[in-house]
């Protein structure tokens, strides 16, 4: 829409409802002159999306009158109604600009100090910029600096369906008695709280909030930020329920839920406020687990951050919402965090390990966020790692001392660690922090480089600094920036200056601390440090680059400044993780004893660089990794590493998997998650080659035969955690790939499952996978029941993935149809799509055919307009899975029919990359197997082949 139509639709709507209060004062409108456009707007440009800040918000009270289907004309949807405090901050501010993306704007009047009417422009009072999503209000003539005004806003809006676009949405589920409760809740992180009432939508705008919130009398189930101080009647049907101030904080964070039957599932009483999970009915009773992790990780920040929770603010609850619609795995909502069920409603009888496990890291991080991220908050979302990289590092580190047992701290590798190498390995990566405007900038920036490298880079000081250090520092960053936004520099200050207290760089010379932090916060990428042994004399030369994958980019001049830890055989200390070297220069050499032997850099893979050899000290590692105790985080570092050198062009096939075969005797979890990895990454450039493919999956299920003996088929009773990740991974792989004994197993518990028996949730995951791989149509309809049976959102998805696996192409669509249900909840259709492209390229020809045939119904499904963008994401997804045939087809389609469509030009260019992947495998695949055969161990190869050959022919 253009401007000057925009233009006349305001004047025009505002005419009609008669909202001119400013003619009360007699002059006739046409004497004004219609008012400029503020300058914010007119030089446009990506800057124009952030708000001026010549005007600040210092309270909000807001009336949100929610309707549900109660209302037949227009359920549904709200009347809001706010009065805010402002101030001027400049002179001369004649238009306040603040966000609003509501349907529509009834009333709007400014008063002053005394509560009288402010002059607005007459002819025209306001005017809504949909494009920026502003609200702009002209005055007649300047605010007064530093004196309060109070805006008053009428407003309606509409309560979205499902979780995807966020802003105030509705979930819903059937309770115990069959009956389906709709519930309202809020989203509006980082900028969906202009979908709600408008207000100054951006994270530094910290103010207080009073909600005032009222619905049908039978919706009792109300909770916000904060407790209720009391409520009253509307008429005979209706209640409203005046909650209490909030602490001042950012706008992103205010939320409420209001239904009939939420209630409180477990708590504990012990504490100030006291800890309440709550969920829908039918969950009453499964909330202890919840309540555990919540309860340990309140109790380790509290103590941590010596800024104890019940000290924060005397209104804030701690509550903990689990929702069964829920379009993130969690979200900090100050007071009231919310999570998505799938994640939180955990019983070991019934839910997967890896869930478990998450659930600790999702909970920890979730509770760090109300100190980074609520109490003190990121200034704008070119900064979203100082909010996500401390909540995922304390997501890790601080549930590791609260629940060892998992090895959180080894976790941390595979999930922030690996991808951030893999991620930040890309040409257009970009650093930490980088300016984003566009609502479509600051969505994409909550994504691996915030999480994933914003933790990495986190730990990897905390190592440099010491942990006593880095204490400090988070505390002085907290106490000195407590209910105020924050920016880089801030955090940099906290950190210089307990540092120069402890004087805890004094081992490192000529470290300059500052260029550190500049270059890994304000640089793209991460460096390869290649190390060249002399072995006669001890020198090590080191040299440094920035590490792209792909082999054809030329790389850069930048340093990274890098700590250095190594261990040789004659001195292996892995577990030191304090680096004894910073290196800041492109060059270093550093001497150890001299004499033949092995080295190996980067203690438990802690910093965040990659580590290349000269070919003799490769062997050395190589005959070390088969005959001695290296750290099996570093046996993974060079597992993952070997992986990328190949992938890179740095190191040959046949180099790469000679290092590799120790993989025969290895049995560890980390070693086997990144092998599965750089395994799968080669299956998927070898799957439209199905002999090569075959020959490869004999030499990988050879190498698995030691680990999957080592796991066994049956979980004990009192094994570690890790050991369950590992049978979950690994089996999950090897039965995949045709491994006998592990497919005759699975298929045997299936139908022991078919016939009443319980699974061990441990095992599920592959016995649904295997069971349906290789079953009937009456295993499918079997599970399909199941799922729809059960109570447990996390087993219902590992279910999903079970139904995704068949190989028969009916079953598939019926399954791909299914996911265009409403019992396949929104935030699970993407992933249930993709599921459906981890088996071969034959389902992939099946799952393109659903989507030519049903894309209209899956646009609207999967939710096209939703910020993450699961419709486009699928398209692409599609390609990557696709042989040539396929491809071509998906081309010729996708140029005929869809070249109006949003995800054209995205799905064409994935179907580029598939090619390129395509070509890649070709050319590659001989080297590949010749290499492979190098190393091969023959035992059970020739079988598994058949096996392998047997499949595929079925498939065909
Ligand atoms: C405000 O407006 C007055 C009068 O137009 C002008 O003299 C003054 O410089 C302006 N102040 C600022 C900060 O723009
Ligand atoms: C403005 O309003 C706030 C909140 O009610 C109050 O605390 C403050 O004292 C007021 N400031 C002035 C200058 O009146
Ligand atoms: C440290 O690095 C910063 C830039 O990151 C630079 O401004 C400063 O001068 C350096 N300090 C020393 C002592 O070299
Ligand atoms: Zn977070």
């Amino acid at each position: 829409m253009s401007k000057t139509t925009l233009f006349s639709l305001v004047l025009f709507l505002a005419f009609a409802r008669g909202d001119f209060h400013q003619f009360a004062w007699g002059q006739p409108y046409w004497v004004f002159d219609i008012p400029e456009m503020p300058e914010v707007i007119t030089r446009g440009g990506e800057q124009a999306y952030r708000l001026p800040k010549t005007v600040v918000p210092i309270i909000y009270d807001i009336y949100i009158h929610l309707f549900f289907d109660e209302n037949e004309d227009s359920p549904f949807t709200y009347d809001g109604w706010e009065s805010i405090i402002i101030q001027a901050t400049a002179p001369n501010v004649t238009h306040i600009i603040l966000h609003s993306n509501v349907d529509f704007i009834k009333r709007l009047n400014l008063y002053n100090e005394q509560g009288s009417p402010v002059r607005l422009n007459p002819i025209l009072p306001f005017q809504t910029e949909p494009s920026y999503h502003f609200l702009i209000i002209n005055l007649l003539s300047p605010l007064i600096v530093g004196v309060n005004y109070t805006l008053h806003i009428g407003y309606s809006g509409s309560i979205n369906e499902g979780p995807m676009k966020k802003g105030i949405w509705r979930g819903w589920y059937i309770d115990d008695e069959g009956n389906e409760r709709i519930y309202v809740t809020t989203h509006f992180q980082p900028y969906m709280t202009r979908q709600a009432f408008p207000c100054w939508d951006e994270p530094e705008f910290k103010a207080a909030f009073r909600l005032h919130l009222s619905a049908p009398r039978s919706y009792r189930g109300t909770f916000s930020n904060t407790g209720v101080e009391y409520f009253n009647f509307i008429g005979t049907d209706r209640i409203i329920e005046h909650f209490r101030l909030t602490p001042k904080m950012s706008p992103y964070l205010v939320t409420f839920l209001v239904s009939e039957t939420f209630q409180v599932i477990a708590e504990n009483s012990s504490f100030t406020p006291p800890i309440r999970i709550i969920g829908r009915s039918n969950i009453a009773g499964l909330g202890d687990h919840a309540l555990d992790l919540v309860v340990k990780m309140t109790t380790f920040y509290d103590e941590y951050f010596q800024m104890p929770y019940s000290t924060l603010h005397e209104n804030l609850t701690n509550d903990h919402v689990i929702s069964p619609d829920w379009e993130s795995a969690g979200t900090e909502n100050w007071g009231m965090v919310s999570y998505r069920e799938l994640f939180m409603i955990i019983d070991p009888r019934e839910t997967i390990m890896s869930t478990e496990q998450y659930s600790a890291t999702l909970a920890s991080h979730e509770l760090a966020h109300i100190w980074f991220g609520n109490l003190v908050t990121c200034q704008w979302w070119n900064n979203t790692w100082m909010n996500e990289g401390f909540a995922s590092y304390f997501g890790y580190i601080g549930a590791n001392e609260m629940f060892p047992e998992y090895r959180l701290d080894e976790q941390f590798n595979s999930r922030y660690l690996k991808n951030t190498l893999d991620f930040d390995s890309r040409t257009w990566s970009s650093p930490l922090n980088h300016a984003v405007y566009t609502p479509e900038q600051v969505t994409n920036n909550f994504g691996t480089i915030s999480y994933s490298k914003g933790a990495v880079f986190v730990r990897m000081t905390a190592d440099i600094i010491t942990q006593e250090t880095f204490r400090k520092a988070c505390r002085y960053f907290l106490e000195r920036n407590k209910f105020k936004p924050a920016d880089q520099y801030d955090l940099l200050n906290a950190f210089s200056d307990a540092i120069t207290e402890d004087n805890s760089l004094s081992i490192y010379q000529h470290f300059n601390f500052t260029e550190y932090y500049r270059v890994w916060v304000n640089e793209p990428g991460y460096p390869i440090l290649n190390v060249n042994v002399n072995h006669v004399t001890g020198e090590m030369a080191l040299h440094q680059q920035r590490f792209f994958i792909s082999a054809n980019t030329k790389t850069t001049g930048r340093i990274y400044p890098i700590p250095i830890t190594y261990s040789t055989a004659r001195s292996a200390d892995f577990e030191n993780i304090r680096p004894i070297y910073m290196m800041s220069s492109e060059r270093a050499v550093l001497n150890k004893t001299a004499g033949e032997e092995w080295v190996i850099f980067n203690h438990l893979q802690h910093g965040l660089y990659r580590v290349n050899y000269d070919d003799r000290t490769w062997d050395l590692i190589a005959e070390a990794l088969r005959d001695t105790p290296i750290h099996h985080l570093n046996r993974a570092q060079i597992v993952e590493d070997v992986f990328a050198l190949m992938r890179s062009g740095r190191m040959t096939h046949s180099k790469g998997f000679y290092i590799l075969q120790f993989l025969q005797a290895e049995i560890n979890y980390h070693v086997w998650y990144v092998a599965i990895n750089g395994y799968s990454w080669l299956r998927e450039r070898l799957g439209h080659l199905p002999e090569s493919l075959a020959e490869f999956d004999s030499y990988i299920l050879g190498y698995m035969q030691n680990v999957i003996e080592a796991v066994d088929f049956e979980p004990s009773t009192n094994e570690e955690p890790t050991v369950s990740l590992t049978r979950q991974e690994v089996l999950q792989f090897a039965c995949a790939l045709g491994h006998k004994a592990c497919v005759e197993d699975s298929i045997s518990r299936f139908l022991a499952m078919r016939n009443g028996t319980w699974i061990d949730p441990r095992i599920r995951k592959n016995v649904y996978m295997t069971g349906i791989r290789h079953g009937s149509t009456e295993d499918f309809d079997f599970l399909m029941n199941r799922l729809l049976n059960s109570n447990y959102a996390n087993d219902q998805s590992e279910m999903l993935r079970g139904l995704a696996s068949t190989t028969s192409p009916q079953l598939l669509l019926r399954y791909l149809n299914f996911t265009l249900t409403r019992d396949v909840r929104s935030h699970d259709k993407f992933n249930a799509f993709g599921y459906a492209l981890v088996g071969d390229q034959e389902s992939a020809l099946t799952v393109l055919e659903f989507v030519k045939n049903n894309i209209d119904a899956i646009r609207v499904e999967y939710i096209e307009d939703a910020p993450l963008k699961p419709v486009h994401k699928a398209l692409e997804y599609l390609a990557e899975h696709l042989n040539e045939k396929g491809l071509n087809d998906y081309e010729n389609w996708l140029r005929t029919t869809q070249s109006k469509s949003l995800q054209y030009g995205s799905a064409l260019s994935s179907i580029a990359m598939a090619r390129g992947n395509l070509a890649w495998g070709t050319a590659n695949a001989e080297d590949i197997l010749t290499a492979a055969r190098g190393g091969a161990v023959t035992v059970a190869t020739s079988i598994t082949l058949l096996i392998v050959m047997a499949f595929i022919s079925t498939v065909v």
